[in-house]
Parts: structure tokens; C-alpha cells; sequence
């Protein structure tokens, strides 16, 4: 008797296989002297562990030195055909010749870092660990948060007169990337930020600061990178909630990553299961529940050569490129390989579990202080008389893609809109969000939801999608009512 096989049902047998299959990445922590073939075998994304931090590269007035480490891995991942995360340009740590620098020389600093790669750096880890430890909520109080002030004193930095170097980075980071018309993405990342709760149900008070600040700033910022390190700290250990967490930052619009995963094996009192490749299975499960959680990043190859090496967090063993897969591998494969909404989710979504202390920025509106981003976007002005202009950003792996589109009314405001799109052959849509849409391959159309529809003359609007297959040369076009 001949068997029929289904191809689709065929499991993948790489993490990065699967991984694109379900939409998303799966990268690695990664040094130029650990360029062993497993990177690329495994792996389609990397992050630089420490060769683009400010203390390698960066000189006392801004400029660049030392980029040798970062070219070697940037040009790594580009012929391993991997995406990456430039990590990172403004940080208290590791900031070398850069620390107690002015927000003029982070400015320059982070002007120079982003033009040196272009759009070849995917996701720029703009702001590192701006928060303060102990599940306080707070900034941190050393430099660069020295330079906050609050000027009027209500508690936030997020006021016209105040001062905010999270703020002014990200502005300045977000001009760079306008003017070069580049296509990369700008993140925040922190750690204590993944749960909703912390040991013992107590509010995350770290994750609500953080959702203070994408949702103020969600202007400037597309993406947010929980570090996952998950340990026995009160404040790291992995909460029934991650998934809800991941998904309330979703609802702003941004990508959410896990960005520097590593999970104790011997999460003891806290964690939510007995064994680390049941916890690796609960992170990946959260991650892929969450349509805009579009990548997640180990934190290196294997145990021995982790920063924590003690904990034996990651999923290989062995070093110097002699690998063994350990549960925990096995695990991250399988959970992959069932792909999105494989299972319900454990909470259901929540709303912000704090009031907001300021209105969010409205998106159409420019910011107080700085000038404003341009609503244009560089390639492609708006139709100067009426109606609106799109364009598309992409960011593509192998088998797979997320597309941001812009909406920028003419020279009149509109009150709604909607992007036709033809998608190339054997591309299709997974996901949208900011967007109704039907069909979801070759020719498909967008449309205002009920919040983005009205936009201002000149001023823009994003919505996004994520597909499978390939989607090179999408070319908008924008209808206003
Ligand atoms: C760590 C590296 O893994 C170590 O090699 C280095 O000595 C210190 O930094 N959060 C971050 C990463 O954002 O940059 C840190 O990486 C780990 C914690």
C-alpha cells in the first residue's frame, strides 16, 4: 500500500525551519570567535553578545572605533542569511567612553552607530536598561538617567518640560532612520519586565514603567525586547501571566522579542514547572501565542560559554563548536513545530493594570519639546494635493515577513483609508494588526479600524502584517475618504 504524506505535516528539524514556519525568528547571542557552523545551521537571527556596545565601539565625542568584531558579524549574518539586532547605543553599563556623556554626544553617537550598518541591523536595541532592579518602577538613578529631570514635578519624565533621555534617544534614532530611509527597527529592551506579576502575584511594577514609556513614546518606538533571563531572583522568575504581559505591549502596535533568553535549570522555588525544557516549552508557547511576538534570541550557543554559565540556561552543551542538543533544545524544536495557537492561552489578555499617569501621545500629533519626526517618509512624499500615499518597510527571513506600512494624508486631512497591495506568488498574510483586511494572498486590501481612520494633513498612520513565503517589491496604494 503507498502511504500519502503530507509535506506540511513534515516537522522541521532546525530551530530557525521552524521558527520562520510559525512566522518568527530565532536567533542567537553570538562573538566572532564563536562563528561556528551551528550559528547559521540553527539560527536566523543574531545579536552581537558585546562587539557593538558602546565600551568597544564607541569614542569619548561619539564616533565609531573597534567596528572590526561587528563588521565580522554583521557580514556573518548576512551571508548565513540571519536578521540582526544591533545591541545597543544607549546603556549605564559596558558604556566605555561614552559614560557621562551629554544627550548631544549620545546623539552623535547613535547617529554614526545606525549609518555605519544601515538597514543591514534589522532591530536597534536603542535604550538598555533604563530601569531600575527590585521591581521599584523607577528609572534608574545613574547616568544616563541623571540627566532626567522633572520639571514640574508630578512624578514621570513624560511632560512637555521634562527632560528624558529615553525620549530624546529615541527621537534622535528615529530622525536617523527617516533621513537615511532605512528600513530598521527601534527597540527598548529591559529585564523583570515579563510577567504581568512577580513572586508571589505582586504587580510587576518594572513591566508597567516600561508600558508607561512604549505607550508614550510608541511614536518613535517599534519594538520591545524582554531580556528573559530567568532565574530564582523573585523578580526573573517565569509567571503564568508572560504570555498576557507580551500580548498588552503587542496591543500598542510594537513587536515584542525575547531577546536574550536563558532559563536556570534550577528554577526551585518559584518557577511555574518542574523542568527547564517545560519551561523552555512555556517562553517559546507565550512568544508564539502572540501574533506580534516575532522573534525570540537565546543568549549564546551552549552552557559552558554563557555569562551565566553556572545555570546551565541554554540549549546546547559541549563549546569550541563540538555541540550536543539537550532537552531543553528538543523542547523549543517541538513547541516551534506546532507553530501559533497550537494551544488557548493559559490568561486571558489584560487590560494595563495601572491607569496611565499621562495621556498616551497621540501618534498624529508631533512631540512637545524636539522637533518633530517627519511625517513623510523619505522615498516616497505624500500626494501633494489630496488623498494619501503608503509605502511598505520589511523585514524579511527565510520564509517569512513582517511588513509595516505608513499612511500619510495629503495635503488635506482624510477620514479613512485604504492599501491595496498585490503580494507576490506563494506569499501569504498570517496576521495583521491597525488593519481590517481581506484575502490574504495576491492582490489584498487594508482598511482603517475605528481608531486610525481620521489622520491629519501630512501626518501618518501605521498599521502591519505578517505573512509566510517572500514579499519583495510591494508597491501600495492609498484610497482616503
Ligand atoms: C553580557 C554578556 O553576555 C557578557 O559577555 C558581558 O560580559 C556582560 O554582558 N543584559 C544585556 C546584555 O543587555 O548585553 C548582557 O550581556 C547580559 C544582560
Amino acid at each position: 500500500m503507498v502511504q500519502s504524506i503530507d509535506p506540511a505535516a513534515a516537522a522541521e528539524t532546525t530551530l530557525r525551519a521552524a521558527a520562520a514556519n510559525a512566522g518568527l525568528f530565532f536567533g542567537v547571542a553570538a562573538s566572532p570567535n564563536r562563528l561556528y557552523p551551528v550559528v547559521g545551521q540553527e539560527f536566523n537571527q543574531l545579536t552581537p553578545e558585546n562587539d557593538m556596545k558602546p565600551d568597544r565601539i564607541a569614542t569619548s565625542s561619539g564616533g565609531l572605533q573597534n567596528t572590526s568584531g561587528a563588521d565580522t558579524l554583521v557580514n556573518h549574518a548576512q551571508s548565513n542569511n540571519m536578521l540582526v539586532r544591533g545591541h545597543t547605543l544607549v546603556w549605564h553599563s559596558q558604556a566605555g567612553a561614552l559614560q557621562g556623556a551629554s544627550q548631544a554626544t549620545l546623539n552623535t553617537f547613535i547617529g554614526n552607530a545606525i549609518n555605519r550598518w544601515g538597514s543591514r541591523i534589522a532591530y536597534w536595541d536603542v535604550v538598555n536598561e533604563a530601569l531600575e532592579d527590585n521591581n521599584t518602577g523607577r528609572r534608574r538613578n545613574q547616568w544616563p538617567h541623571t540627566m532626567n529631570r522633572d520639571a514640574n514635578g508630578d512624578g514621570d519624565f513624560f511632560d512637555a518640560g521634562d527632560t528624558d533621555v529615553i525620549r530624546d534617544s529615541f527621537i534622535r534614532a528615529k530622525q536617523v532612520v527617516q533621513a537615511g530611509g532605512l528600513t530598521t527597527k527601534l527597540c527598548i529592551n529591559d529585564y523583570d519586565v515579563e510577567g504581568l506579576t512577580v513572586q508571589g502575584g505582586t504587580q510587576n511594577r518594572k513591566a508597567n514603567a516600561l508600558y508607561d514609556i512604549v505607550r508614550n513614546y510608541r511614536q518613535y518606538i517599534d519594538c520591545v525586547g524582554f531580556q528573559a533571563h530567568f532565574n530564582d531572583n523573585p523578580n526573573s522568575i517565569i509567571t503564568s501571566d508572560l504570555q498576557a504581559n507580551i500580548q498588552r505591549f503587542a496591543d500598542l502596535g510594537v513587536e515584542v522579542h525575547l531577546s536574550e533568553v536563558d532559563i536556570d535549570d534550577d528554577l526551585s522555588n518559584n518557577d511555574i514547572g518542574a523542568g527547564q525544557a517545560e519551561n523552555y516549552r512555556k517562553v517559546v508557547r507565550a512568544c508564539l501565542n502572540v501574533a506580534k511576538c516575532t522573534g525570540i534570541t537565546v543568549w549564546g550557543i551552549s552552557d559552558s560559554e554563557s555569562w551565566r554559565s553556572s545555570e546551565r540556561g541554554l540549549l546546547f552543551t559541549g563549546g569550541n563548536g563540538s555541540y550536543q542538543k539537550k532537552a531543553a533544545y528538543h523542547a523549543v524544536l517541538d513547541e516551534l513545530n506546532k507553530g501559533r495557537n497550537s494551544t488557548p492561552p493559559t490568561t486571558p489578555p489584560v487590560t494595563p493594570s495601572v491607569p496611565p499617569t499621562t495621556p498616551p501621545v497621540d501618534p498624529t500629533t508631533p512631540p512637545p519639546t524636539t522637533p518633530p519626526v517627519t511625517s513623510a517618509p523619505p522615498t516616497t512624499p505624500p500626494n501633494p494635493t489630496t488623498g494619501c500615499s503608503a509605502t511598505v518597510s520589511l523585514n524579511s527571513w527565510t520564509g517569512g515577513f513582517v511588513a509595516t506600512v505608513r499612511v500619510t494624508a495629503g495635503t488635506s486631512p482624510i477620514t479613512g483609508w485604504s492599501v491595496q497591495l498585490t503580494l507576490p506568488s506563494g506569499a501569504t498574510v498570517t496576521n495583521t494588526w491597525n488593519a481590517n483586511r481581506s484575502g490574504s494572498s495576491g492582490t489584498v486590501q487594508f482598511s482603517n479600524v475605528n481608531y486610525n481612520g481620521s489622520v491629519n494633513a501630512g501626518q501618518y498612520t501605521e498599521f502591519g502584517f505578517q505573512g509566510s513565503g517572500t514579499a519583495t517589491g510591494l508597491t501600495p496604494v492609498c484610497t482616503a475618504s
